[in-house]
């Protein structure tokens, strides 16, 4: 079998993190994708943070792994015309310039759909239609204004962003999810169609925890699994719960041996109500299980602030790996806070290829992500991002161009 994509063609207009991520993942599982970049600086990304002087950053190579690269100049007439080309042959065309951009490039939906009716256009944008739709938006823009910000951190602090970057990764997800069940659909309808993904709306979609407890507020006025309850002050909207789990298995971030010195020495910790016994015989904490406020999971609500004091106690004297062993024993759900340092470095991601170390020809070899989503059948090969229009000549050839108009497109600037 060849891949569950073989055979779709992107023309894949993106750039920086949102739409990259999306058209990587639809590469990852075979799709041709060919990127367009402007001649000179390509994806503003290549150059940003960089670490090698010279050499495309990890932010660009990260990023866009088995894609072609082709450089145009989308506002050249002639460039024009291979764009055109490229929107014939090509199933769907993804991008995510600012509000308006495609549209002052010429590519209308009306002209792409006289171009070409079966063509998939899949668009991220930072908000969807209403008052903010034209307004340019990065990352935390998104966890700003989809819900998150407001519900991260602690009580007594700010707003806090979170290290996931669920706004622009989390945004392109959601967009190729979108392409292919748009491509599905033209199985049978022979159509294409718009799709989008507002960054605004993916980070919702993913804190939908937190507008399920907004009505539970509203309706009850207080929320007991939460920190603030009983002894703080719950206002009208949700507050920040700090480490507190989402869902209704009480959990915390506990101290382990070595917190002192190392900033990851932690362990979360959930104190599932089915293993409550065997979480009292671990910490030794047997009095708990005949105290009335400590017997049920209903008891303990009030009292999970001093429950995991308690359970503390017992974790300090071990480090997150050696809690970890002696839990999972006893199937106490729990999971040790890892270092970046320790994910590059655990044996078990290499081997399932979701920390892959990919070679490229100017920066020597580097650790990725690989695709989180593993196909039985269809498995990924991670291969290296492409060179700024290292593919130009060769996708051109596949249009029809000759060496020579080819050289003529160049020295026009078209390409
Ligand atoms: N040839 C000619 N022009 C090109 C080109 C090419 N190959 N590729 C891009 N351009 C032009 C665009 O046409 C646009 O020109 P215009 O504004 O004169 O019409 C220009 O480059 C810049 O595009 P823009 O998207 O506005 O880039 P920006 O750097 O100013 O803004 C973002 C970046 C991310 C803020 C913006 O693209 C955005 O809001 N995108 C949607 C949300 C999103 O995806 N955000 C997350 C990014 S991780």
């Amino acid at each position: 079998m060849g891949k569950a994509l073989d055979g779709v063609e992107i023309l894949d207009f993106t750039h920086v993190q949102s739409g990259p991520t999306c058209t990587q993942l639809l590469a990852w599982l075979g799709a041709d994708v060919i990127k367009v970049e402007r001649a000179g600086e390509g994806d503003i990304t290549r150059g940003q943070l960089r670490d090698i002087p010279g050499v495309d950053s990890l932010y660009f190579t990260m990023l866009n792994h088995n894609k072609r690269s082709i450089t145009i100049d989308a506002k050249n007439p002639k460039g024009k015309q291979i764009l055109e080309a490229l929107v014939k042959k090509c199933d769907v065309l993804v991008e995510n310039f600012a509000p308006g951009a495609l549209d002052r490039m010429g590519l209308t939906w009306e002209h792409i759909q006289s171009l070409n009716p079966r063509m998939i256009a899949a668009s991220v944008k930072g908000f969807g239609p209403g008052p903010y739709e034209d307004c340019k938006v990065y990352e935390n823009v998104a966890q700003c204004a989809g819900g998150s910000a407001s519900t991260t951190g602690f009580d007594d602090g700010p707003p806090v962003v979170t290290g996931a970057q669920i706004g622009d990764s989390g945004t392109g997800l959601h967009l190729a999810l979108g392409i292919v069940a748009a491509l599905y659909q033209r199985n049978t309808t022979g159509k294409g169609q718009k799709v989008l993904a507002a960054m605004q709306d993916g980070v919702l979609n993913l804190c939908r925890v937190k507008l399920r407890d907004q009505q539970r507020l509203a309706r009850t006025g207080v929320m007991e699994e939460y920190p603030q309850y009983p002894n703080g002050k719950f206002g009208d909207a949700v507050p920040r719960a700090g480490n507190a789990s989402g869902g209704g298995q009480p959990g915390w971030i506990l101290k382990c041996k070595g917190w002192e010195t190392d900033p990851n020495a932690y362990i979360y910790f959930i104190t599932q109500a089915p293993v409550w016994k065997d979480i009292c015989k671990v910490i030794g904490r047997e009095d708990w299980l005949t105290h009335p406020d400590y017997a049920t999971p209903k008891a303990r609500l009030p009292h999970l602030m001093d429950i995991f004091a308690g359970v503390e106690e017992w974790t300090k004297t071990k480090t997150k790996f050696e809690a970890m062993d002696i839990l999972n024993e006893y199937d106490i759900p729990c999971g040790p806070i890892l270092s970046m340092k320790e994910i590059a470095e655990e044996p078990s991601l290499r081997e399932t290829g979701t920390v892959v170390e990919v070679d490229h020809p100017k920066r020597g070899k580097y650790l990725s992500v690989g695709n989180p989503i593993k196909m039985s059948e269809s498995a990924t090969e991670v291969k290296r991002s492409p060179l700024l229009g290292e593919h130009t000549d060769q996708v051109l050839a596949e249009l029809g161009y000759s060496a020579q108009q080819i050289a003529e497109l160049r020295s026009s600037g078209a390409i």
